[in-house]
């Protein structure tokens, strides 16, 4: 079961045939809709039952990274019918906007992850520093296994070597918002994956 391949053609009419129109609170803000709710939630619910039978009688430790994964984790867990436990890693870039810039963590793992098998939640896997680093972080604390699960995967962006063994969706070099992920930690309340218009990023709000 690969991953979602989500291109601009995808941009009016999604593959069940749903008009994908931005809702009237975000047309001035929001270009189009790249992934719409109802293929998330069809999405997420197959990663899901993916993962519960990868790690059917494993001692799961889900690691969320704050702030971005909060609707995808909901989502995700509400469908994971395993035991597991669930913890979060706080980063922080010190980027605004659409780059990233020197990251700090914020928050600390609580949980003990030794000899456990840990996945690693993220909203999405671009450059791939965040993972690189937040993984060798939490590789020394000794867990008997480390995977990574994304809800989005910009393949042609990456920097670092490292890839997700868990994708939600691959996605082209946009920069995209909704379903958690921001823009100056605006839009993380949006039930889809928009693009946002270009006058949005020149206000630099
Ligand atoms: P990486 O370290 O470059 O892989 O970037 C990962 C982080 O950058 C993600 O957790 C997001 O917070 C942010 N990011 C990267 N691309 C996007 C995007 O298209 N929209 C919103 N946030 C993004
Ligand atoms: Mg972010």
């Amino acid at each position: 079961m690969g991953a979602r391949k989500v291109d601009a053609l995808n941009k009016r009419t999604s593959k069940s045939g749903l008009r994908k129109t931005v809702p009237r609170a975000w047309r001035g803000e929001v270009d189009h809709i790249l992934i719409h709710e109802e293929e998330i939630q069809d999405r997420v619910r197959a990663l899901a039952a993916k993962i519960a039978r990868d790690y059917r009688g494993r001692d799961l430790v889900l690691v969320a990274l704050l702030n971005g994964t909060v609707m995808f984790l909901a989502d995700l867990i509400r469908h994971l019918q395993i035991p597991l436990r669930l913890d979060f890693i706080g980063v922080s870039s010190y980027g605004t906007g659409t780059t990233s810039g020197e990251m700090v963590f914020t928050k600390e793992l609580r949980l003990d992850v030794k000899g456990r098998d840990v996945l690693l939640v993220d909203d999405i896997l671009d450059t791939g520093r965040t993972l690189k680093r937040v993984g060798a972080t939490l590789r020394k604390l000794k867990p008997r296994s480390m995977k990574i699960c994304v809800f989005l995967n910009k393949e042609s962006r990456r920097v670092e070597d490292v890839s997700a063994d868990y994708v939600g969706f691959e996605i082209e070099d946009y920069f995209v918002v909704g379903y958690g992920l921001d823009f100056a930690e605006r839009y993380r309340n949006l039930p889809f994956v928009g693009v946002l218009q270009k006058h949005v990023y020149s206000n630099g709000k």
